[in-house]
């Protein structure tokens, strides 16, 4: 997997990047967008919830989908459901500081076992002819940074690209996350595939920050792109010409939550799309004077007939 450019993706998000959000995220220049993680075993065991999660669209792509797990065989196998429906690339969670995740010995859990961790590596790309690439942190707890053998080994077994979030397991989400080892592992001359950089990217600033400082090939933007997100627009102009773009006025805001309802509605049904679609107003419509009536209504409206007229009522209010 080599890139040309530099990429600027979106984070996987367990209850945010479902297929709605990641298709607002790209129209607004995210070049990389990832599935929800799913479980490799509720796949194999035909769990809906997770098959629902494999749903995408043509127009997201490049797109990749997240498995975690513990089991290689298991693993792989899920890889092969996986790859039935053509993703741009599969991604291995070796991350996630869960406890229900970790204490099956999932996600980062697989830090404090990395001849397990790179067993499932080399299971899964055997089992595929899509590319594989992972997602991990720079070690259990600051006493086991272990990056730097797990990006080269984790290379070796062929995974196609590396996503470190600068933070350990212990740090959870907590703290700055240090970027310092991801730039060692991207100068490592035994590095050869792409090394993206996350954590706390939420500012164009930052990101032309990292990218200078750290020479990463691209960088994954999480939480900060949650009402926010033409972060990705924001960013690339900013890179290439030095400016940022308006933010966008109400009516462009009131567009996106209306496409992203939309969508959503298409996917999975008006009641679950008008309850999830609760908790992107706050960022949506932040920094708005007088704006908190509103959200009350917008988070207990119960259909989407109710959402579209107050939406008329936010735009009459602030235009
Ligand atoms: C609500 C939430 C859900 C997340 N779910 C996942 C996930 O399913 N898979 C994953 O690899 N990381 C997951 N993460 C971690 C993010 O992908 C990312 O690594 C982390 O938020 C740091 O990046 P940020 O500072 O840009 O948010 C999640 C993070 C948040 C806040």
């Amino acid at each position: 997997m080599k890139f040309s450019e530099f990429i600027i993706a979106l984070a996987p998000m367990e209850d945010i990047t479902d297929s709605s959000f990641r298709r607002i995220c790209k129209r607004y220049g995210a070049d990389r967008v990832i599935s929800e993680f799913i479980a490799a075993d509720a796949l194999i065991r035909d769990v809906e919830k997770s098959f629902r999660k494999l749903h995408f669209y043509d127009d997201e792509r490049p797109f990749g989908i997240q498995l975690f797990g513990n089991n290689p065989e298991a693993l792989a196998e899920a890889a092969k459901i996986v790859a039935e429906v053509r993703p741009d690339f599969i991604d291995l969670n070796f991350g996630c500081p869960v406890k229900k995740v970790v204490k099956k010995g999932g996600g980062a859990a697989l830090l404090k076992d990395i001849p397990r961790m790179i067993s499932i590596a080399e299971a899964v790309v055997k089992s595929t002819s899509i590319p594989v690439t992972a997602k991990t942190r720079l070690g259990w707890d600051d006493k086991t940074l272990v990056i730097r053998e797990v990006a080269e080994q984790l290379q070796d077994v062929g995974i196609a690209l590396l996503t470190i979030h600068g933070r350990t397991k212990a740090q959870m989400y907590k703290g700055l996350a240090d970027w310092t080892l991801i730039g060692e592992v991207k100068n490592d001359p035994k590095i050869h595939i792409p090394i993206i950089g996350n954590g706390d990217i939420d500012s164009p600033q930052k990101a032309l920050e990292m990218k200078n400082r750290y020479g990463v090939d691209g960088i994954m933007v999480g939480r900060a792109a949650i009402g926010n997100p033409w972060i990705f627009r924001d960013i690339k102009s900013y890179l290439n010409s030095g400016t940022i773009p308006e933010p966008p006025g109400i009516l462009e805001r009131i567009d996106i939550c209306n496409q992203h309802l939309q969508s959503s509605i298409t996917n999975k049904g008006e009641r679950c799309a008008v309850l999830e679609m609760r908790k992107h107003y706050s960022g949506m419509f932040r920094a708005l004077a007088d704006f908190k009536p509103f959200r009350m209504k917008l988070v207990t409206a119960e259909d989407y007939t109710e959402v579209l007229s107050i939406f008329d009522e936010i735009a009459a209010y602030y235009q």
